[in-house]
């Protein structure tokens, strides 16, 4: 395995980053944008100058455009080329506390629909990973323990990448999102009143959702939330 540091919100990094793959790797043919970093920001008690919202926009959403352009000719000219972008379940549901974040996300998700749709003619994949909280380290050390186990997250989307899913995730995210995908059953019996009902769709046993994980989840947030609100967890604590 070969390695190469670079700054992904640095576009000088990511164009030497593609000179390097052409030098070292020139029948690549799957990018995987994984990159990402998430903060806490209090919109009421903005601290930092833009440069340092800004941090989360070029790691999260622009790296992943700048280098999707600079390795589309190359992916795209291989039989068997993909695109994997990392979105994330707060593209379901936005997450409030992390506003600059959860707007990265969803342009993550939008530009890889549209992806998708212009290469729908090519030989050429394009997956989109939308994950639930999962035990990494994003945020800050401990920031997502309650999170999804990392090894049975992983597994899953391995699954899915091998079933051709185009839209990956897991446990809540997997629930949430089919449930939005869904059909509207009833039509509107007069313009104006939409009456939209839903059920989940049946989900293989390898994507259940884990109860257990959801409820800690919901509580963790809803602990998170009451803090915050309360004042007790103040602007100058945790990874804002
Ligand atoms: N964990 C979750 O709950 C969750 C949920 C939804 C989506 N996601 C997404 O999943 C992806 C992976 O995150 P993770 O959970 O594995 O978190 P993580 O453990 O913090 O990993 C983040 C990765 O991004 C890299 N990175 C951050 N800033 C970078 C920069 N400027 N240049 C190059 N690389 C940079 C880090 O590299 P270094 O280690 O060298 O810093 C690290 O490899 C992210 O896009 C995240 O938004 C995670």
């Amino acid at each position: 395995m070969l390695t190469y540091k670079a700054d992904l919100s640095s576009p000088d990094d990511r164009e030497a980053l593609k000179t390097w793959v052409d030098d070292n790797f020139s029948d690549l043919d799957i990018l995987f944008n994984d990159a990402g970093i998430q903060r806490w920001i209090n919109l009421q008690n903005l601290k930092h100058d833009w440069s340092w919202y800004h941090q989360e926009l070029a790691v999260n959403l622009e790296a992943q455009l700048h280098l999707t352009f600079l390795f589309l000719p190359q992916i795209t000219a291989q039989p068997n080329g993909a695109f994997i972008n990392i979105s994330s379940g707060l593209v379901i549901n936005n997450g409030a506390w992390v506003p600059v974040y959860t707007a990265s996300k969803n342009g993550v998700h939008g530009f890889t629909q549209a992806l998708r749709l212009q290469l729908q003619d090519t030989a050429t994949k394009v997956f989109e990973i939308l994950p639930p909280a999962v035990n990494t380290n994003l945020g800050g050390a401990g920031e997502h323990n309650y999170g999804n186990d990392l090894d049975e997250f992983a597994d899953a989307v391995i699954q899915q990448l091998q079933d051709d899913l185009p839209e990956i995730t897991f446990a809540s995210s997997w629930d949430q999102l089919r449930l939005i995908k869904q059909p509207t059953k009833r039509r509107p019996r007069r313009p104006g009143i939409c009456l939209r009902i839903t059920r989940p769709l049946r989900t293989p046993n390898r994507c259940q959702p884990r109860r257990d994980a959801d409820l800690k989840f919901g509580r963790r947030v809803v602990t998170i939330a009451r803090r915050y609100l309360k004042g007790s967890r103040s602007a100058d604590q945790g990874p804002w």
